[in-house]
């Protein structure tokens, strides 16, 4: 409601009751029930005008206050009377059983080219343009239900995208067009798919901090369950969407137990440290994952234009001390930023960085010199939650895109977030042991370790963001 302007809608409504009324069946009235109560002048009322705004009026009033459903019948039996055919249904604000019981509100705006339904639980109106609810008819001529796939419409704009009428019933929404086309669509879709009226999408996350993610069971699914349960997967996937991470224990203590844990998420991708790996401080690779260090809490791949989805981790040996693995939950610590400093949080959503790397390859072919730039974290552009999330201090390449003058403003924000990701209350510790297969969402959570002694082999392998993505959204957890 309140991204409309009074005067946009007292001139749609004054251009819609010019146009001749038409009882045909189902059909909706022009009228947005605002106007009724911005009492705009209407003159010369028929009988039917005056009953719908009797209507309108009746279903304001149960807009004001939870309705007990006994303003329904009256109000539905008039509107029958004067459309001649199905009511249509209205939305009792703070009662969403109402609005799925009798669908949505649905007005026609032609000035503006849209059309307003109350398509979203938390009681908003979509405003969907007539131009998108054209490119996206599903009716044969435009979309192959085969291959689903569009069927391109390079009229698009050409076309008048008023529609000739537009009828609803408690589940879809019919719209016939000026060139004689007809599309339907249901509410469900539309809800589930117009753009900004994504609310049924945002993802169910549970961000966490040490504290949190102590305070009950850890996410982890056991092998068996996980490799031949259909539920065991999905249980996997969704701790992967809501933590970020799981685990899956019981494992075979082996690098084909590794292999065996993530195939079952998806395919292992090829990256050029080849497809399934094992690091060791043996190995003298030109990496500080190849030595004893600790690792201070990262994401990987940062350098690539497409970072890995998920990183797996698997301790087949270790016969000295130390080297526990360390999560921390980038959304949460960019959350934090956000709260204790929103300057901070949108500089660094808005400051591209470039991350470099050259890696070693392998057979005396020449290195790779790889390089990316991005900023540290990206929002969903329809929902404005975090979609993205890459932090790797040691592959933060040279700074070059940010203006001198501000310079201090990057610098104070990037150590904001540095030192929120470092506090004691962010981290997460953890011993792994062999047998259990550590699998991190590697678009979210940061990974490290604590320095160690000794033998210390670790198998692990990358997981494509879309494949594992694909996965999840196929499970019914994303
Ligand atoms: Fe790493």
């Amino acid at each position: 409601m309140k991204s409309i302007n009074i005067s946009t809608i007292s001139r749609s409504v004054h251009v819609l009751l010019a146009q001749p009324a038409k009882a045909a069946p189902h059909q909706i009235k022009l009228i947005h029930h605002l106007a009724a109560q911005q009492q705009a002048p209407i003159h010369h009322q028929s009988q039917q005008q005056q009953q719908q705004q009797q209507y309108r009026q009746k279903r304001l009033a149960c807009n004001t206050a939870l309705c007990s459903g006994k303003c329904k019948k009256s109000a539905r039996r008039q509107l029958e009377a004067v459309s001649g055919g199905s009511p249509v249904s209205h939305k009792h604000t703070g009662n969403v059983a109402h609005a799925v019981e009798h669908g949505p509100e649905v007005s026609r705006h032609d000035l503006d080219q849209i059309l307003e339904v109350s398509i979203s639980p938390d009681g908003q109106l979509a405003r969907i343009p007539y131009m998108w609810l054209r490119d996206h008819c599903r009716s044969k001529r435009c979309f192959n239900h085969n291959t689903q796939q569009k069927i391109p419409d390079l009229q698009l704009l050409e076309r008048d995208l008023t529609p000739q009428s537009v009828l609803a019933d408690d589940k879809n929404l019919s719209i016939k067009w000026r060139d004689g086309h007809e599309t339907q669509y249901s509410f469900d879709w539309l809800a589930e798919h117009f753009y900004p009226g994504q609310f049924s999408k945002r993802t169910k996350r549970a961000m966490w901090d040490k504290k949190k993610i102590n305070s009950g069971p850890l996410p982890a699914v056991p092998f068996e369950y996980h490799m031949n349960s259909e539920e065991g997967l999905r249980q996997s996937l969704q701790n992967l969407v809501k933590y970020g991470f799981t685990m899956v224990t019981e494992a075979p203590p082996t690098a084909e137990g590794t292999r065996q844990a993530s195939e079952r998420v998806s395919p292992i991708q090829e990256s050029m440290y080849g497809g399934l790996w094992t690091v060791s401080p043996a190995m003298g690779n030109n990496d500080t994952a190849y030595t004893h260090e600790g690792l201070g809490a990262h994401t990987d791949n940062t350098y690539l234009s497409s970072p890995a989805g998920i990183e797996v981790f698997h301790l087949l040996e270790h016969d000295g001390t130390g080297g526990e693995s360390l999560l921390v939950d980038g959304f949460n610590a960019v959350d934090t930023v956000r709260q204790e400093d929103p300057e901070a949080y949108q500089t660094l959503r808005d400051t591209l960085i470039p991350f470099e790397y050259m890696a070693t390859a392998a057979d005396g072919k020449p290195p790779y010199l790889l390089k990316a730039y991005s900023p540290i974290f990206t929002e969903h552009p329809g929902t404005g939650e975090l979609l993205t999330f890459r932090f790797n201090a040691y592959d933060r390449g040279t700074l070059d895109t940010v203006e001198p003058s501000q310079l201090p403003k990057f610098y104070k924000a990037y150590q904001h977030l540095s030192q929120v990701i470092s506090r004691p209350e962010s981290e997460f510790w953890y011993k792994l042991s062999p047998g259990t297969v550590l699998l991190v969402d590697n678009w979210r959570v940061m990974h490290g370790r604590g320095a160690f002694t000794g033998f210390r082999l670790l198998s692990g392998c990358y997981l494509s963001r879309d494949e594992w993505v694909s996965e999840a959204r196929r499970a019914g957890v994303l």
